[in-house]
C-alpha cells in the first residue's frame, strides 16, 4: 500500500522518521532521573562479553548493506578499540580470505536472503567465527544460521532501491558500537551525546526530508547529465558511495562515489566546466581537508554542488554558481543518515523526470538470490 505516495521508493524514503523509531524503539535507555543512558539490544546481551574479546570486527555485506556498514566503521572502532575490516561478501568467497575463530563476523542483509551474504555465512561458520546477523526479515535464512543478531525492524522494504533499511543498519551498527563499547568514564561525555543524537534523530530526518524540492529542482538541472561525481570522507565516505549507488540504479545516470582523499590520484583529470560534481562537507574533523578540496575542484573550473551544514553556504561556496544542500547538523556519526536522505530524493525524482521505473529498476531483482 503506497498511501497517498505515487512509489514505493518515494514512501520509503519519507517514512524514515518513522521507521528509525521503530528500529529504536524499546533499545534505547533512559534510566530514570540518575541521566544515565545506555543500549540494550535484545538479542546481543549474552554475546556481548565473546564479541569484546574478539580480535577484530569484519562486517560482511553487498551492495547498500555493505554502504551502511562502511558508515559505522569508524564510530565502532572508535568506541569498542577493536580492528574493524570489511568485505564485499563476493570478494571474500572469490579470496577465500581468512576468516578465525577469534573473529567477530557480522553480516548485514536486509533481506537476509542475498546468495552471496549467504554463501559467505556458511564459510564464515566453517571457519568457526562467531556470526552476528543485522537484517530486516525476521526468519530469514541469514536471521536463522547466524549465532545472534539484531532486527533493524524497518518494515517491509518494496522498492528495489533500498532507502530506509540502509539508514535503519546504520543506526543498528551505531547502537551496536554503544553496547560493544561499554561505559567508561572516558569515553562518557561521547556515549551521551550519541544517544541524545539518536532520540533526536527522527526529527532531524524530518527537518531534511523537507529539502524535497530543492532536490527536485536540481534533478531538473541534471536531468540530461551523463554522469556525477560524488565526493565524501571519513564518516560520509559511505553517503558518497551510496548516493551515487542510488543514481546508477533506478535513475540509470552514471555515478561514481569517490573517497575525496583519493582525488589527486585520478579522478581530478575528469574535472572540467561540465560534469557536476557533489561534494559532501558538513562539519566534522575533515571538515577543513573539505573545503581544501572544494578549492581544488574550484580551480579546475569543477561545476559544483556542495552539501553543508545550515548556516555554512558562505563558507564552503567558491563562487555564486556553486550549487548548495544545506542539511541539519548532527553527531559525526549519525550525520550519514541526515547527508544521504538528499541523495535519495535527489536519485528518485531524476528517475521521475526521466521517465524510468523508480521502483523496479531494469534488469535488477529485489533480493539476489543466485549468484
Ligand atoms: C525481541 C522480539 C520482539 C520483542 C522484544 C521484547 C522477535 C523477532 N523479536 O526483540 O518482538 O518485542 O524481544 O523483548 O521475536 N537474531 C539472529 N540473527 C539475526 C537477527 C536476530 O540470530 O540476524 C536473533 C537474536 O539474537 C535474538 C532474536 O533473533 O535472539 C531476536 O532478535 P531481535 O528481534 O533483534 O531481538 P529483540 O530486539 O530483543
Ligand atoms: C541497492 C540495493 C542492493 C542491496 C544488495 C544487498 O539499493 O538494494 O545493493 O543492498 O543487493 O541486499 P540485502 O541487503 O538484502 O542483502
Amino acid at each position: 500500500n503506497k498511501g497517498h505516495y505515487e512509489h514505493y521508493m518515494q514512501k520509503e524514503i519519507h517514512e524514515q522518521p518513522e521507521s528509525l523509531t521503530t528500529t529504536m524503539r524499546g533499545r534505547l535507555i533512559h534510566r530514570g532521573s540518575s541521566k544515565s543512558k545506555s543500549v540494550l539490544l535484545g538479542g546481543l546481551k549474552d554475546h556481548l562479553k565473546t564479541i569484546r574479546r574478539s580480535r577484530r570486527i569484519v562486517f560482511i555485506g553487498c551492495g547498500t548493506s555493505y554502504n551502511a556498514a562502511l558508515a559505522a566503521r569508524p564510530i565502532l572502532e572508535e568506541l569498542s578499540g577493536i580492528p574493524v575490516t570489511m568485505e564485499i561478501a563476493s570478494d571474500l568467497l572469490d579470496r577465500e580470505g581468512p576468516i578465525y575463530r577469534e573473529d567477530t563476523a557480522v553480516f548485514v542483509s536486509q533481506s537476509g536472503e542475498t546468495a552471496d551474504t549467504l554463501l559467505a555465512l556458511e564459510y564464515a561458520l566453517d571457519n568457526g567465527a562467531l556470526c552476528v546477523g543485522i537484517t530486516n526479515t525476521v526468519g530469514s535464512a541469514i536471521a536463522r544460521n547466524t549465532h545472534c543478531g539484531v532486527h533493524i525492524n524497518a518494515g517491509a522494504e518494496i522498492g528495489v532501491a533500498s532507502t530506509k533499511a540502509y539508514t535503519s543498519q546504520i543506526v543498528v551498527m551505531v547502537m551496536l558500537a554503544l553496547a560493544i563499547g561499554g561505559d567508561t568514564i572516558s569515553n562518557q561525555t561521547r556515549r551521551e551525546a550519541i544517544i541524545d543524537g539518536l532520540f533526536d534523530l527522527p526529527n532531524k530526518v524530518r527537518e531534511v526530508l523537507k529539502l524535497d524540492q530543492v532536490m527536485k529542482e536540481l534533478a531538473k538541472l541534471l536531468i540530461a547529465e551523463q554522469s556525477l561525481l560524488v565526493f565524501g570522507r571519513g564518516y560520509n565516505y559511505a553517503t558518497a558511495l551510496e548516493g551515487a549507488l542510488k543514481v546508477k540504479e533506478v535513475a540509470l545516470m552514471h555515478s561514481e562515489g569517490i573517497l575525496a582523499g583519493e582525488m589527486k590520484h585520478g579522478p581530478l583529470a575528469l574535472v572540467d566546466e561540465n560534469l557536476p560534481i557533489v561534494v559532501i562537507a558538513t562539519r566534522d574533523a575533515c571538515f577543513s581537508k573539505q573545503q581544501s578540496v572544494i578549492q581544488q575542484l574550484h580551480a579546475r573550473k569543477g561545476r559544483l554542488i556542495v552539501m553543508c551544514s545550515k548556516g555554512d553556504a558562505a563558507t564552503v561556496c567558491p563562487n555564486e554558481y556553486c550549487r548548495v544542500i544545506e542539511v541539519p547538523e548532527d553527531v559525526d556519526c549519525l550525520q550519514p543518515v541526515i547527508n544521504v536522505v538528499p541523495l535519495q530524493l535527489l536519485a528518485y525524482h531524476l528517475t521521475v523526470l526521466r521517465g524510468f521505473n523508480v521502483d523496479q529498476p531494469r534488469n535488477l531483482a529485489k533480493s539476489v538470490t543466485t549468484q
